[in-house]
């Protein structure tokens, strides 16, 4: 059977996992009248575009809609910090599946994670074009697999805006991205840009091309409802958390983006999932736009989100297999990674 939502009222205190410590990360409703979800009818097609390319007005859009989300009262569920706590919910043990109480649920490391992440950012997406009252209203997304974009996207980075988190890694504000980063590694020095620039981007190609045939290697393995979390991640998802834990900050518990318990803390983290995102669709795109899964245990398994009309929604997979069913898409850039040659 597909991973059901949880039953709100038995939401229990989460575990940080990478210090042990317990938290609170129940949403701020306990009941609600869930309705199924209904993909958007309007026509409009919301275009998300690559974070270094934002222009001042684009930019101020954005941090208007994030300093209403973070004024808003602590306990509503648009608050930015409740929606930053929706993935503590997800991913730290606030729930147990229904049926089966001493499984957690968890959508990180399976065929979960892609479709779950792409309905978070998406409602996430719509309240702030809810309080912008623009109902075209689009967020950035961090082309990490563009050269261009292998660096902390700037408007990140000024410390004056409500974009900005302090809990990063302060050494890699400007530096270039290097998917073979560890923990500790310097940072590439100019003359080294060129290579590693290709080696990220022979990474992206080898992500695709070894993933193409098999959809389990590139989206992650599957979850049934009851199963524990195997820690089956896909190749899209194992790069993701390199991202993670280069804009993090070294020193445990890596808080916010270097730790899922508090990764939605820091805008960048939508950024980062947005592209995430892309990338599904570039894969969907490069295999004929196949579905990647047949199976009822993807197709229906379903999730809660709290939706830009302030209804309790009930999503399936079925309705997110692409982002023009969700109303919105992304700008076409080239692809790097395809002329990557040498
Ligand atoms: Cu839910 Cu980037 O992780």
């Amino acid at each position: 059977a597909p991973v059901a939502p949880p039953d709100l009222s038995k939401c229990h205190l989460a575990t940080d996992a990478a210090n042990g410590e317990q938290g609170y990360c129940c949403p701020p409703y306990s009941t609600a009248d869930i309705k199924p979800f209904v993909p958007p009818t309007d026509g409009i097609l919301r275009r998300r575009r690559p974070a270094h390319k934002l222009n001042r007005k684009q930019i101020e859009d954005f941090e208007r809609g994030i300093q209403l989300m973070k004024e808003l009262p602590a306990t509503d569920p648009w608050n930015y910090y409740q929606q930053a706590t929706i993935h503590c919910t997800y991913c730290n043990g606030a729930f147990d599946q229904v049926g089966f109480p001493d499984v957690l649920l968890q959508i990180h490391g399976s065929w979960l994670f892609a479709p779950w992440h792409r309905y978070y950012v998406y409602f996430w997406e719509r309240i702030l074009g809810k309080l912008l009252n623009d109902p075209t209203f689009a967020i950035p997304y961090w082309s990490w697999d563009t050269p261009e974009g292998m660096f902390m996207p700037g408007m990140y980075l000024d410390q004056s805006s409500p974009l900005y988190n302090d809990n990063r890694n302060h050494n890699h504000y400007t530096a270039l991205l290097d998917y073979d980063y560890t923990f500790g590694a310097p940072n590439p020095t100019p003359q080294q840009y060129e290579e590693v620039k290709i080696r990220n981007l022979k990474k992206i190609e080898n992500m695709f091309t070894e993933t193409i045939g098999a959809p389990s290697l590139f989206l992650g393995g599957p979850l049934s409802a009851g199963q524990e979390p195997k820690d089956i991640a896909g190749a899209l998802e194992n790069l993701h958390g390199l991202l993670h834990q280069w804009t993090g900050p070294e020193a445990i518990p890596r808080h916010d983006m270097g730790n899922l318990y508090t990764a939605a803390r820091d805008t960048m983290f939508f950024g980062h999932h947005a592209n995430v995102d892309r990338l599904w669709d570039i894969y969907r795109n490069l295999r004929g736009n196949k579905v990647e899964f047949n199976s009822p245990d993807w197709l229906d398994a379903s999730f809660i989100f709290y939706d830009e009309n302030r209804q309790v929604v009930n999503c399936k997979i079925r309705d997110c297999l692409t982002s023009e069913n969700l109303g919105y898409t992304y700008t076409t850039e080239r692809q790097a990674w395809k002329d990557n040659k040498r």
